[in-house]
């Protein structure tokens, strides 16, 4: 009994300690998140913070997957080049204009183009992409989420129009890179591609996978302490999830609560930070997304994926809205987030 009040009051030291400096020594972080104590406060004061600063307003993205093709291997992802049993489809530029209109005339002001790195979208063919959705709606923000490329590939989509970039770092520990990726793949290279994409002058987001194979609470510690030197505008983060046609086929997928507790030392450790309840977290958990939105999280990003394709885009197992329309899926979202007390909106909902 004692020892548990013990690690309540030093918890409670610590989240406050993180509150008030926005950062921790990487002990402290590893401590906090590795101690197991009542999250009940941490998940209000986490709340409380993102209220503070973007109110009960919730942002969507509109997510379009734009190829399942890959030339990467990493071990954990369904869509891996490795997968002969993948299904393989590219969207063309019509089905993507397409889509892009569906979502705005559901009200999304931000369209999120994402894919496995797929050679057949060069470097012109996204920037033509990119520069087309930003003559059609100029009031939307585009993001892009298409892997690592060169600085002067980066800088040809920055310069035709992209807002932002998605590219989560997956682990701050280089060992733990090295374990969920292959030889061809380095962490330095992953690193340098974030610094670039801020340098040209995207806003930028990173994240990682909870609970990933061989994740220890000090690689966690590594990614708090990365969030808060690097200070990227969005975070994204969800469980590990096992695919059944990959090399961590029956590893156990990341849970609900760790996912929970690191979205809202997320908010604590960096306020204004763009941070999405993922599909990752609402395939876990009939309510993970709402869970994630009370415990800090103000994104939500449906699929506006044409219907036909999206089980096609097989991340990882039982993934959640593969079988709607993206009417359908805003629709049930809007109830999902009003009852968790929040409002979905029509924003481009940047960065504050
Ligand atoms: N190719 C781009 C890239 O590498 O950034 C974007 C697509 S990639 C599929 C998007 C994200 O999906 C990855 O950054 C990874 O964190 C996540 N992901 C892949 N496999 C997953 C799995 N089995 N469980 C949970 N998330 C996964
Ligand atoms: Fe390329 Fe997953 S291995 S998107």
């Amino acid at each position: 009994m004692l020892k548990w009040v013990y690690v309540g009051v030093k918890m409670k030291e610590l989240i406050n300690k993180l509150a008030e400096n926005h950062k921790l020594s990487l002990q402290e972080w590893e401590t906090l998140i590795g101690t197991e104590f009542l999250l009940e406060d941490l998940f209000e004061k986490a709340d409380n913070v993102r209220r503070e600063i973007y109110g009960n307003q919730v942002y969507i993205r509109g997510l379009i997957e734009i190829s399942s093709y890959c030339k990467n291997d990493c071990y954990y992802c369904g869509i891996r080049c490795g997968n002969k049993n993948a299904q393989r489809y590219r969207l063309s530029k019509e089905q993507i204009l397409d889509c892009c209109e569906a979502g705005n005339q559901l009200g999304f002001r931000t369209f999120v183009l994402q894919g496995g790195e797929d050679p057949f979208f060069t470097k012109d063919r996204v920037a033509d992409l990119v520069s087309e959705i930003k003559k059609r709606y100029p009031e939307n923000a585009v993001t892009l989420s298409l892997g690592e490329h060169d600085y002067e590939t980066y800088r040809t989509w920055f310069e035709a129009g992209a807002d932002r970039y998605l590219l989560r770092h997956e682990t701050a520990d280089r060992k733990h890179y090295e374990k969920l990726h292959p030889p061809q793949m380095s962490f330095e290279h992953r690193m340098q591609c974030l610094k670039n994409l801020k340098e040209i002058g995207y806003q930028v987001g990173c994240g990682f996978m909870v609970e990933s194979p061989d994740q220890t609470n000090r690689s966690l510690a590594q990614d708090m302490q990365l969030i808060t030197e690097f200070r990227p505008e969005m975070v994204g983060i969800g469980p590990f999830i096992s695919h059944r046609d990959t090399p961590f086929r029956n590893e156990k997928s990341g849970s609900l609560e760790k996912t929970l507790k690191l979205l809202a030392l997320i908010r604590l450790a960096h306020p204004h930070v763009l941070l999405p309840a993922t599909t990752a977290l609402g395939t876990i958990h009939p309510q993970g997304r709402e869970l994630g939105l009370k415990a800090g999280a103000n994104v939500v990003m449906p699929n506006l994926s044409p219907k036909d394709v999206r089980k096609k885009y097989s991340l990882y197992d039982h993934k959640i809205c593969t079988g709607e329309e993206a009417a359908e899926c805003i629709r049930c979202l809007k109830l999902r987030v009003e009852s968790a007390g929040y409002e979905i909106v029509e924003d481009r909902g940047d960065y504050k």
